[in-house]
């Protein structure tokens, strides 16, 4: 990975990968690709280029391809779940046709691509604890089916064309530098501005309702090592199973309130976003990515809970 093209830099994920890899190879050779609407902005707009660039425009994606020398294409563009169940068609075109877009740009020009699929490729009939890397995948959200159908489009380039394709599970991720548009964990990010700001939070997901969640670094850092293991070790492809931590609401409250007493929350759940999240898994197994890519999260509930805190209080005072 020399030279890189990262899609939707601006999102949740894009915002802090473009920096970390530009970091690690240098600015200008990662560029931060974006549409219009979402421009980059302070460090992401000043340490690299930049370009324009839709997910589904594929002679676009050959010719910024072609201009730096991309060897490693990071796809990140997507609707998350709950927006997705609002947009489904629109959810499709962006993650499939993107998909298939980014693909045959790799093909033609020999490019890796890392596609995130997600704890929503799973679905209600899933071993619910300790979900398998290999196991029953019937989602029943739009999110989901497009995130099934990227591990098996991005599988089938691979084993068809040896397009060195790669990617992981995430879980619900936290961060403190962009905000998640629109998932179904986003409560779980939300949350900690509340609470730093001193408002009430109202939870949308009901007390009890586990998820597999984990903080941004964790993310990145497997984001970046999967494109960089050695290929002769890798059993599956798309995607790895990466966990962290699981937890609840009610988990989440008590861990907040150890280092802000005052913290006040209710609920009101969204019908749409707890039936996501009652089909999603608890907790997956990720032993396969710990034994094919030496995959080890740093963070857990309380340190994350710390340094989300500790971060947020700088920027909010
Ligand atoms: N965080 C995503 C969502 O909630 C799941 O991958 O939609």
């Amino acid at each position: 990975m020399k030279s890189v093209l990262v899609i939707g830099s601006t999102g949740q994920i894009g915002s802090e990968l473009t920096m970390v890899l530009r970091r690690k190879l240098g600015g200008a050779n990662v560029v931060a690709g974006y549409i219009q609407g979402a421009e980059p902005k302070g460090e992401l707009l000043e340490s690299g280029p930049h370009e324009i660039v839709d997910v589904r425009d594929a002679a676009r994606i050959a010719e910024i391809v072609s201009n730096y020398k991309i060897d490693t294409i990071y796809n990140l563009a997507a609707l998350l779940s709950a927006v997705a169940e609002r947009k489904p068609l629109m959810a499709w075109d962006i993650q499939l046709n993107g998909l298939l877009a980014i693909l045959e740009v790799a093909r033609e020009k020999g490019c890796a691509v890392f596609t995130p699929s997600s704890i929503g490729s799973f679905g209600p009939e899933t071993p619910r604890k300790g979900t398998p890397q290999d196991t029953i995948q019937r989602p029943r959200s739009m999110y989901g089916v497009t995130k099934v159908a990227t591990e098996l489009l991005s599988d089938y380039y691979f084993n068809k064309f040896r397009v060195d394709t790669r990617s992981v599970r995430f879980p619900g991720l936290i961060s403190n530098v962009t905000l998640p548009g629109g998932g179904t964990t986003d409560y779980a990010v939300e949350i900690y501005y509340a609470a730093v700001k001193g408002e009430e939070f109202v939870c949308p997901i009901a007390a009890g309702t586990f998820m597999d969640m984990m903080y941004m670094p964790d993310a990145l850092k497997a984001a970046i090592d999967i494109m960089e293991a050695d290929p002769s070790k890798l059993k599956h492809r798309n995607s790895f199973n990466i966990a962290s931590m699981s937890f609840e609401p009610e988990m989440l409250r008590a861990k907040i309130l150890e280092y802000i007493p005052e913290f006040k929350m209710r609920y009101e759940v969204d019908p749409v976003r707890q039936a996501i999240a009652d089909s999603w898994p608890d907790m997956m197994d990720d032993s396969c990515a710990r034994e094919e890519w030496g995959w080890k999260p740093s963070y857990d509930l309380d340190s994350m809970t710390r340094d989300m805190i500790e971060s947020l209080r700088k920027r909010f005072g």
